[in-house]
């Protein structure tokens, strides 16, 4: 490798509207009783399960979200539609997920210190994208006036950390002098709000990062990427069959195998002991314990995960700052979690620290990335 790859600013675009767990339970709650009176006789009959009702209590205590933040919030809370209302753009318009990533992206730069002209690779990497293409990453690369190369790339809640691998991986291989890594994380559209089990997990937001070679770091907190690491491992626990092939299914899209749908607590038993094994192992590559380790921007997904991991890992409970949760506000924003974490806790670190950014989620897929404050 010629020079050091570094992490030289990150951006976060914080929606303006929030939903507390209060709302979303309140308008779930009228949902199912409205759907248990609609459907009384067939529940009585045994054909249709009656819907059960949520809890805001529950949630906290059970992921650590109490509120999260949405795009747009009219129809998420209408009983009688449960899920967002986003009017449809013109072709000649900016798409949504474009427009969220640019803001995201302009406050990237600007903590790098950077303009377009420094870029020349933008990888959009999320959880879905709005449609297949034109790619979002060339309509946000022109949107900025990037001259270069633009991509997608879908890998889940692994999404963000998969993509700056790749932008590890062409720093280091000289194919690109600077990249662009943008995780416009429209979650809400596939949120099933009639569904208690999932209806509270997911937020939208939107972060972005800029990698680029240690020589022509300007910026005043950089990162050197030490390594990067990835697993994947398959597993139907987490899923959504929306896709182009539904429309040749003749299936309903409305349907719930079509929307976010997990077994949450196989997730939760099988994810955790993997994500701690693949960062003991991506820490030993550098002789570091964990204890070393002055920072976890880890995924955020679920609060009780977190602490679990964390236990395994220094065998103790970490305190706030070193393990920073932004799930009370944000929720599970799929990939940009850990990116949010990182963001909004890094400024404090003194050259020489360690820190460890670490997704897990969907696949399965995991994704970590060790770093060093310069
Ligand atoms: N309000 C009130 N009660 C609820 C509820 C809600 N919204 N959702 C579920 N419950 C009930 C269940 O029906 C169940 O009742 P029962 O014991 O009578 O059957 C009980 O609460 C426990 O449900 P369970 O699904 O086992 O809860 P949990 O403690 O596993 O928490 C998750 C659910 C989703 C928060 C948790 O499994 C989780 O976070 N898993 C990790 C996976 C993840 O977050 N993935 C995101 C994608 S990366």
């Amino acid at each position: 490798m010629s020079s050091s790859v570094v992490i030289s600013g990150s951006g976060l675009w914080t929606p303006e509207y929030s939903v507390s767990n209060e709302e979303l339970v309140d308008a779930y709650n009228g949902y199912a009783e409205q759907f248990n009176l609609t459907n009384k006789d067939a529940i009585n009959s045994g054909e249709v399960a009656a819907k059960p009702f949520s809890s805001a209590e529950f949630i906290e205590k059970a992921s650590g979200i109490c509120s999260r933040y949405t795009y747009i919030k009219d129809g998420i809370l209408d009983i009688h539609r449960m899920r967002p209302l986003i009017p449809q753009r013109n072709e000649d318009e900016l798409s949504d997920q474009a427009e969220i990533a640019i803001h995201a992206a302009k406050s990237a730069l600007k903590s790098a210190n950077k303009t377009a002209d420094d870029i020349d690779v933008v990888i959009v990497a999320c959880a879905y994208t709005q449609r297949s293409y034109p790619a979002i990453a060339i309509e946000v690369q022109e949107a900025l006036g990037i001259k270069g190369f633009g991509f997608d790339m879908l890998v889940a809640c692994s999404a963000a950390t998969f993509a700056l691998h790749r932008a590890y991986e062409m720093l280091a291989a000289g194919t690109a002098k600077s990249v662009l890594v943008v995780n416009p994380e429209l979650t809400s559209p596939q949120v099933n709000y009639c569904d208690r089990d999932s209806h509270f997990i997911f937020g939208d937001v939107a972060t972005a990062v800029v990698v680029e070679n240690k020589e022509t770091v300007t910026s005043e907190h950089a990162f050197e990427i030490l390594s990067t690491k990835a697993v994947t491992q398959y597993s139907n626990n987490i899923r959504s069959n929306f896709g182009y092939v539904s429309r040749a299914n003749d299936s309903d899209p409305f349907a719930a195998d079509k929307l976010f749908h997990q077994a949450g607590r196989k997730v939760f038993k099988e994810v955790c002991p993997m994500a701690a094994e693949h960062i003991t192992e991506h820490l030993a590559r550098h002789q570091l314990t964990s204890e070393q380790v002055n920072r976890w921007w880890l995924h955020q997904a679920n609060i009780n995960m977190n602490t679990l991991i964390t236990r395994k890992l220094l065998g103790r409970e970490p305190s706030k700052q070193e393990a920073p949760i932004v799930l009370d506000t944000y929720a599970n924003t799929a990939s940009a979690g850990s990116i949010i974490a990182f963001n909004l806790y890094h400024q404090d670190m003194q050259a020489g620290d360690y820190g460890l950014l670490c997704s897990f989620g969907a696949g399965y897929s995991i994704g970590s990335l060790v770093l060093k404050k310069l």
